[in-house]
């Protein structure tokens, strides 16, 4: 049996736990203040002190909210020699081995996003150096159950992941929102052009999420030489005041935050 120790439980951490229920060979604990039911391989505790001390977690996932973590993660520093993996935003591997109080610690720092929660996210992964490749694979494993998970090697990277598929879930929203708009301004109903809208969002999702071709080949598939989409195609990928150079600075605007906000 692996034996999770989760901290927090509310939307990402209820995300992983669904999706790790279904696996027999994994004995969870959850600390949370506001416990649900238990079930078979899931205990509950609403606080640390309550955590039976024959409990040895492999590993410690970290759910709380960033603000969080300085308050909450101190007191698991008896599990030091264990592995932690953390979502929390912003929070750095340096930042928390702190906390844990062990410059030795094996840590996982991911970044998931909002698809996450039901299953069809992005997790961005890194580990400092006392992470093994054995626990490498078991926090692959663990971040599967809510979605796709790429690693990369330099944390420093981190901020442009934040700006890419963190915040990236808000920009498909905005373009939603933008293409309702415009329809309204062309003459349909509020409720038809976002019915609209949102349809097409979610249908070319889907197709792009089963289409091997690229998305520059799905672009140029559904533009006919001369017709309507080929003419909102031209002020849209205006190399000076189209969508790529108004996107290049919202996601610098992004990651500039990601990194003053990061510790
Ligand atoms: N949501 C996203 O899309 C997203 C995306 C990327 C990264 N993340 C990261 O994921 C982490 C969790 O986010 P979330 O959206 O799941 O937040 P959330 O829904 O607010 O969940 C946080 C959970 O922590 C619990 N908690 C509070 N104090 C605790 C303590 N002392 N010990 C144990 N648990 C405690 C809360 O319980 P109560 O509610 O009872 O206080 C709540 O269930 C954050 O660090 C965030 O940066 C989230």
């Amino acid at each position: 049996m692996t034996k999770i120790l989760l901290v927090g439980c509310g939307k990402m951490g209820g995300a992983m736990v669904r999706g790790w229920r279904k696996d027999e060979t994994l004995d969870i604990v959850i600390v949370c203040p506001s416990p649900k039911e238990q079930s078979a391989h899931v205990t509950w505790i609403d606080a640390l002190d309550k955590l039976d001390p024959a409990f040895m977690p492999d590993v410690v996932v970290l759910a709380i909210k960033p603000q969080q973590m300085a308050a909450v993660l101190p007191a698991y520093a008896r599990h030091a020699d264990r592995l932690f993996l953390s979502i929390a935003a912003g929070k750095t591997l340096s930042h928390l081995a702190q906390l844990i109080g062990s410059p030795h610690a094996a840590i996982l720092r991911a970044m998931p996003n909002l698809p996450s929660q039901i299953g069809k996210g992005i997790t961005v992964v890194t580990a400092n150096t006392a992470v093994t490749s054995q626990q490498k694979q078991l926090g692959q494993s663990l971040l599967e159950s809510i979605g796709l998970v790429e690693w990369i090697d330099e944390e420093i990277l981190m901020d442009a992941v934040t700006a890419l598929s963190g915040s990236g879930p808000a920009y498909a929203f905005a373009l939603c929102e933008a293409m309702a708009a415009a329809g309204e301004k062309l003459g349909l109903a509020p409720e038809l052009a976002a019915t609209l809208a949102r349809q097409t969002i979610i249908g070319s999702g889907a197709l792009l999420g089963k289409s091997c071709a690229s998305t520059a080949e799905l672009r140029v598939a559904v533009t006919s030489p001369g017709g309507t989409t080929a003419a909102a195609l031209l002020p849209l990928m205006d190399q000076e005041n189209g969508l790529f150079p108004l996107l290049e600075k919202a996601m610098q605007a992004a990651y500039a935050r990601a990194k003053e906000l990061s510790s």
